[in-house]
């Protein structure tokens, strides 16, 4: 059990688990279409793909979406029309990813003291990892994330494109979502970091506080660019083989 003076005892809890997708973004990687989070995956949008998995965990009892202002009824019709296996909701997103994220914070209710937060990007995460987040944090770790091994080598380089450095690969993990946290921690850190950080444990970092890595997984990759959807569908097309249609 590791300690979380921050939080108190979660192993003990008797509060909830929310999970926030922020999925405000427009997903200009991807070329013009619609919000990245409302393009198709399989004849799904992305998004709900994303709220299915969350929800597939039974210990997540709650669902907020933060989507792009002019998708709202959209999204909320969506969250409404689809069977998703856990309670739903929608707000409006922010002009960053931790804007969004700060704005689905202030709607949680009082009982929710684990908040995951998963990019809508990220539609394919299996269940396992999702377990194994909550899992970390209800054990006491105050923010955990999941995360794979490096396979590339990765080099800085300065303005004109010339290396400046290699990284030592070995020490490099590729962070993914679902992040996990107590609830009080990210609050804190929404409240007093302010980076323009691209993921919540950076805020979390920021304060000092230690951010367990645990094992994420392959599926649980960022639909970014045009090829990753290639991916993505050919990892549902196999899900299906393997359920026998
Ligand atoms: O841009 P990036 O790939 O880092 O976005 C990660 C996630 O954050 C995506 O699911 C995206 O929809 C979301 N996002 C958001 N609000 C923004 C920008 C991004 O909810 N203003």
């Amino acid at each position: 059990m590791a300690s979380s003076g921050a939080t108190g005892d979660l192993s003990q809890r008797t509060g909830r688990t929310a999970a926030i997708v922020p999925a405000a973004g427009r997903g200009e990687r991807l070329g013009p279409g619609a919000p990245k989070a409302l393009r198709l995956l399989g004849g799904q949008p992305m998004l709900v793909h994303a709220v299915r998995a969350l929800a597939a965990s039974r210990v997540v009892d709650l669902v907020v979406v933060a989507a792009p202002e002019e998708s709202v009824d959209e999204v909320a019709a969506l969250l409404n029309d689809h069977d998703l296996g856990a309670d739903a909701s929608v707000v409006q997103g922010g002009e960053t990813r931790q804007d969004s994220v700060a704005r689905a914070l202030l709607t949680l209710p009082d009982d929710v003291d684990i908040v995951l937060v998963h990019d809508a990007a990220r539609p394919l995460v299996p269940v396992e990892v999702v377990n194994a987040v909550v899992a970390a944090v209800a054990d006491g770790h105050p923010a955990v994330v999941p995360a794979l091994a490096v396979v590339d080598t990765v080099k800085e380089v300065d303005e004109g494109s010339v290396v400046t450095r290699t990284i030592e690969r070995d020490r490099l993990r590729a962070i993914q979502t679902p992040q996990g946290f107590a609830r009080a921690v990210l609050q804190r850190a929404h409240a007093e970091a302010d980076l323009g950080v691209t993921d919540d444990a950076g805020l979390v970092e920021a304060l000092g506080i230690p951010v367990l890595v645990i094992p994420g997984h392959e599926e649980a990759f960022k639909v970014t660019r045009p090829f990753d959807f290639v991916i993505a569908e050919a990892v549902l097309a196999r899900r299906r083989e393997s359920r026998g249609g």
